[in-house]
């Protein structure tokens, strides 16, 4: 795209977008660069397809269930899988992880309107009694793996071009909290202009575009754009561990799912849980024309969400994804630089803007749409993708909303609960109800142990054990 401004707000005239110049002849020289370089970034032939696509067309095309069948998955050793393939599995992901090949990936370029926190949500504290962040969890889980491997982990972060700057203050003010900063390397996501419901782009001041970021999925290019790929070759890591930055039980890595992952020759595999209820909010593994999808709640009639299996009784399509990725590098960089790579989707939403006297507008209703792309549309175009089970306890516990399911009350107890069972596991003897619940607030620091495994280390290291009581912290045994 050109630079030169006379013939980029004709580019748009011309493109049916001149609206975004309308204030121009108002705004001071410095604001004018500002709306020029945010113009300049715009593909306007993207663009110009999304919105036939996608905003003419009425929405985004019907998913087509025709010839859809549950996607085949790992199953745990305790729900019918091969225990001995788990332990091979287990041991390739533990040689992987000491010969330093895997690298750690979050997604932090998201809005997160709904839980409605200001600020950057991986600064957002959810542990139950030291109140420690997203963030600092992942840290110390990141650290204490590169601890036990012998093999400091690196540590890639997206952001998006709204919270980059708060991010990296964060980790600064929080000297990186003990990790190596050489180790932790941020970048942003791309963005993309949202439009109204005629496909005009929309202004969200007199004098800059309504931008957000590009969805998760902008990952792959980011990886790319910014360098991070030829960085990973560099230091010899061929995989990423992708998981978000709302969800503190994750395993940042795990041996088990990164051994499958690398002993299938996959370039992209992903964990699944069986899906709680028909009803609930996961994306479904499919296989359509022998491709790996995932196909979102919202898009699969709820007769097939409903439908059971007569053999097991169980649900046909159980397999929900839960959004955590082993991801081969050169494979997110054909996909980077691929044609036509990931499809965008439309999400209409509220979007801040200006009326034709550029006054503030905050609208009570969706008046627009914004383009996201979503990492797991790249499992399609995948060399031997693998699904591989894992327990809801172990792994998942989002924070999406300020109340209700998927809130800091629920992840606060999730936590607890598995505190506890690691801990009753060891021996301890830990008052809970049939909840799980421990009868008051406890915590383990990831330096404790980060997993089941490595809790299981610290605790028989431990001597004398503490006694188990309200308030207790479990801090690094080193
Ligand atoms: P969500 O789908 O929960 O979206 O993101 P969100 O924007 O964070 O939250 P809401 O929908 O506004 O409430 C899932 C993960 O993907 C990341 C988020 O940071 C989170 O880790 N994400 C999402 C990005 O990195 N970039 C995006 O553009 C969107």
């Amino acid at each position: 795209m050109t630079t030169d401004p006379e013939s980029l707000i004709e580019s748009f005239r011309s493109a049916g977008q001149g609206q975004v110049f309308a204030f121009y002849e108002k705004l001071a020289p410095d604001a004018r660069s500002r709306l020029l370089a945010e113009a300049a970034e715009i593909d306007l032939a993207e663009i110009d397809r999304l919105v036939r696509t996608l905003v003419r067309a009425g929405g985004s095309p019907a998913v087509d269930v025709d010839g859809l069948a549950p996607a085949p998955y790992e199953r745990l050793p305790g729900h019918g899988g091969d225990a001995s393939a788990w332990s091979a599995a287990k041991a390739a992901g533990d040689a992987a992880l000491r010969a330093g090949r895997v690298a750690a990936f979050t997604v932090a370029g998201g809005q997160g309107t709904r839980l409605g926190y200001d600020g950057p949500k991986g600064t957002f504290e959810v542990t139950p009694v030291r109140h420690h962040s997203l963030f600092r969890v992942f840290t110390e889980k990141i650290l204490a793996a590169g601890l036990r491997y012998g093999r400091p982990l690196h540590w890639f972060i997206m952001t998006s071009h709204q919270n980059h700057e708060a991010t990296e203050a964060y980790f600064r003010e929080n000297l990186h909290f003990g990790m190596d900063p050489a180790r932790i390397h941020f970048f942003r996501q791309g963005r993309m202009p949202a439009v109204d419901f005629s496909g005009k782009i929309l202004l969200e001041t007199q004098g800059s575009l309504a931008l957000s970021p590009d969805g998760h999925g902008g990952s792959l290019r980011a990886l790319e754009r910014s360098g991070a790929l030829d960085l990973m070759a560099s230091e010899g890591i061929d995989t990423l561990s992708y998981f978000q930055v709302d969800n503190p039980l994750v395993r940042c890595v795990d041996p088990a799912f990164l051994g499958w992952h690398l002993a299938r020759r996959s370039e992209m595999s992903s964990k699944m849980v069986p899906k709680g209820y028909p009803e609930e909010k996961l994306g479904h593994f499919c296989v359509r024309e022998g491709r790996l999808v995932v196909i979102e709640y919202s898009d699969l009639p709820m007769a097939l969400q409903r439908e059971t299996d007569p053999l097991t009784g169980g649900l046909r399509y159980e397999a929900g994804s839960i959004a955590i990725h082993a991801i081969d590098r050169e494979f997110v960089r054909r996909m980077a630089r691929g044609d036509g790579g990931l499809p965008f989707h439309r999400a209409d939403k509220k979007i801040t803007t200006v009326d034709s006297e550029g006054r503030e507008v905050r609208p009570a209703k969706a008046n627009g749409v914004k383009f996201e792309l979503f990492v797991f549309d790249a499992l399609p175009s995948a060399g031997n993708p693998v699904v591989v089970e894992t327990a809801r306890a172990d792994d998942f516990s989002p924070v999406k909303n300020a109340e209700g399911v998927d809130s800091p009350a629920t992840c606060r107890d999730d936590q607890l609960r598995q505190f506890t069972r690691w801990l009753r596991r060891a021996g301890a003897a830990v008052p809970a109800g049939a909840s799980g619940l421990p009868g008051f607030p406890l915590e383990v620091s990831p330096l404790f142990g980060y997993d089941e495994d490595s809790f299981m280390e610290s605790w028989s290291r431990m001597s004398p054990k503490p006694a188990i009581a309200g308030g207790l912290v479990l801090e690094s045994s080193k």
